[in-house]
């Protein structure tokens, strides 16, 4: 049986849609034991939910899918070095929040929900305003007013109703919480089951790889909901000994917004407050992570590190994936600009895993 925990206080709750957050003010993680048969995914389709017995959904009656993921892994070359690039934008709503989204709205379908709420820099908003189209579910989307004007009108294409709130990412999600008082809270940052879609990565990854391990991820970090998603999907594989070591975890934050670059290297055990600056990445500008204890953990279990890029690195990196064929949001070119920091970095031979996390039909006023 699934249950809510608390890391913090060591908490159990019953598994409910109003439930999400700890009394302590703690985000919650999911009690689940996943099963791997690789013999019966080989047979279905290569989407995620191929990897069905490891995902959390009780009735196949209750899932809500578009046939998403199982983006191809592609081998690029940056200076010299050949890195396996997962095609993330290439999903139903052009970014990777699709993989946590469907997994998120197929639950709250499951529980019977009629409505949710949710706040997002835009592409999370995105992605759960698809899946609650998809399944007959109403939502409000809450977002930043500076947010790009692609993911505005794509919220509203799904049919969600548009909130935007002056002031910054932290003043959105308060207002959303407000109504998350009344409304079940679809949080792509507080709710465990979007981790159980994001986690697919990871198996993804495994499979294309004919079912091994990269020695290194180079990930984005916002609120870390990819981040924290590829450490629990290795976690469960090497729990089920299916991998014998999970890979090193490296996470990408833009310099103009670091709380994680900061709270590493000094030490910490959490985030703590930052001075935000203006960045054209605006899926990572976040300053106060919900998950940061626990991605500040990940990080050291892997003995990973976080890299931060500057606004021209992005703006130069954004461009030269242009001309190799990739239009990928300025987001997405920032963890490419702290992968390439990365491999100048690095010392001996590794097989690295990245991502291109958006498109960037998604952002183009500020791609212009
Ligand atoms: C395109 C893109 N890449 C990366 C991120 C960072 O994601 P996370 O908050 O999961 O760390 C986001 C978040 O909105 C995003 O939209
Ligand atoms: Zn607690």
């Amino acid at each position: 049986m699934e249950r809510f925990f608390c890391s913090n206080c060591k908490r159990f709750y019953s598994l409910e849609p109003a439930r999400w957050r700890c009394d302590c003010g703690s985000y919650l993680d999911l009690e689940f034991e996943p099963k791997f048969p690789i013999q019966k995914f080989l047979k279905r389709t290569p989407t995620l939910w191929r990897y069905r017995e490891a995902i959390p959904i009780r009735s196949d009656q209750s899932i809500l899918s578009m046939n998403e993921g199982f983006t191809p892994l592609e081998g690029i070359e940056f200076h010299g070095n050949l890195v396996l690039i997962k095609m993330d934008y290439l999903f139903p709503t052009g970014s990777y929040k699709d993989r946590g989204a469907t997994v998120l709205i197929s639950k709250m379908k499951e529980w019977g929900i009629q409505k949710v709420v949710e706040d997002s820099s835009g592409n999370a908003g995105s992605a759960i305003a698809a899946y609650c189209a998809k399944g007959g579910i109403a939502c409000e989307i809450y977002v930043p007013h500076d947010t790009s004007s692609g993911k505005l009108i794509q919220i509203q294409a799904y049919g969600a109703i548009l909130k935007k709130v002056e002031g910054s990412r932290e003043k959105t999600a308060e207002k959303a919480m407000e109504a998350a008082s009344k409304i079940p809270y679809a949080s792509h940052c507080w709710n465990p089951f979007f981790l159980h879609g994001t986690k697919t990565f990871a198996f993804e990854v495994w499979e294309q790889m004919d079912w091994r391990t990269p020695d290194t991820l180079v990930l984005p970090i916002g609120h870390g909901t990819l981040f924290l998603g590829v450490h629990l999907g290795f976690k469960e594989l090497k729990q089920a000994g299916m991998i014998k070591r999970i890979p090193k975890l490296v996470g990408i934050q833009s310099v103009s917004c670091a709380p994680l670059y900061q709270a590493f290297h000094k030490g910490w055990k959490e985030t703590r407050p930052i001075e935000k600056k203006k960045t054209i990445a605006e899926g990572i500008a976040i300053a106060e992570p919900v998950r940061g204890r626990q991605i500040l953990e990940a990080i050291q279990e892997t003995g990973g590190e976080v890299l931060v890029v500057t606004e021209e690195e992005i703006k130069g990196t954004l461009k030269e994936m242009g001309r190799k064929g990739h239009f990928i949001e300025p987001t997405s070119a920032a963890t490419i600009a702290g992968l390439k920091k990365y491999l100048k970095e690095k010392r001996r031979k590794e097989t690295v895993v990245s991502t291109f996390t958006g498109m960037g039909l998604k952002s183009t006023g500020k791609v212009l």
